[in-house]
């Protein structure tokens, strides 16, 4: 059987951000696995247009649900914008809809308070985008996690919740696969 590919999709884009070493440091942990194909997926790589202001025809916008299709599961790395997530990470769900059916998907979050909230927002939208999200949510504090916020040093403990929360998702996104 081909191996599961999962996409981990950076949910931030702005100058500064630090959801690429976030990103990273899962895909690190995943790889040792064995059990999938795990990709860094770069939402700022396909310069989406705000949905339905372009002319439909940029690469971004072709390029974006045709990766999509590629993907089996996501792991969504999520920071908190004003206790949700970041407009360019709906901007990315709004602008596929089918692409991203049936499959199953991790959160990963960050913010003061591991960013929950965004993370629980996220939750509902992929309800609606019928992507079946796991349990186990690792979460980053701002001020536990990184150095002076800017610079990822998680502690220890969090490796087995990665794992655990992969667990799930491969799981899930073989049995899901059976659908499509
Ligand atoms: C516009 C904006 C709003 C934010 N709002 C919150 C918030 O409501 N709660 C929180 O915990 N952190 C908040 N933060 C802090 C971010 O979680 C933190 O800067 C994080 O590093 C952002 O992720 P990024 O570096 O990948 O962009 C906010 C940051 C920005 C830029």
């Amino acid at each position: 059987m081909k191996p599961l590919s999962i996409g981990i999709i950076l949910g931030s884009t702005r100058q500064g951000r630090v959801s690429p070493q976030v990103g990273n440091w899962v895909k690190d942990i995943a790889d040792r696995r064995g059990d999938g194909n795990y990709e860094i997926v770069d939402i700022a790589d396909y310069q989406l247009p705000f949905f339905g202001e372009g002319t439909g025809e940029e690469p971004g916008l072709i390029a974006w649900p045709e990766k999509l299709t590629s993907l089996d599961g996501f792991v969504f790395v999520v920071q908190e914008y004003n206790h949700s997530i970041t407009g360019v990470l709906k901007n990315a769900l709004d602008s596929a809809r089918s692409e991203w059916n049936n499959k199953a998907a991790g959160i990963v979050s960050y913010g003061s308070t591991g960013g929950a909230r965004a993370a629980e927002h996220l939750r509902g939208i992929l309800g609606e985008l019928l992507v079946a999200d796991v349990r186990t949510h690792p979460t980053f504090s701002l001020f536990t996690d990184f150095e002076n916020f800017k610079t990822f040093k998680p502690a220890e403990l969090h490796v087995e919740k990665i794992n655990e929360m992969l667990d799930q998702l491969i799981a899930w996104s073989g049995a899901l696969k059976t659908l499509r």
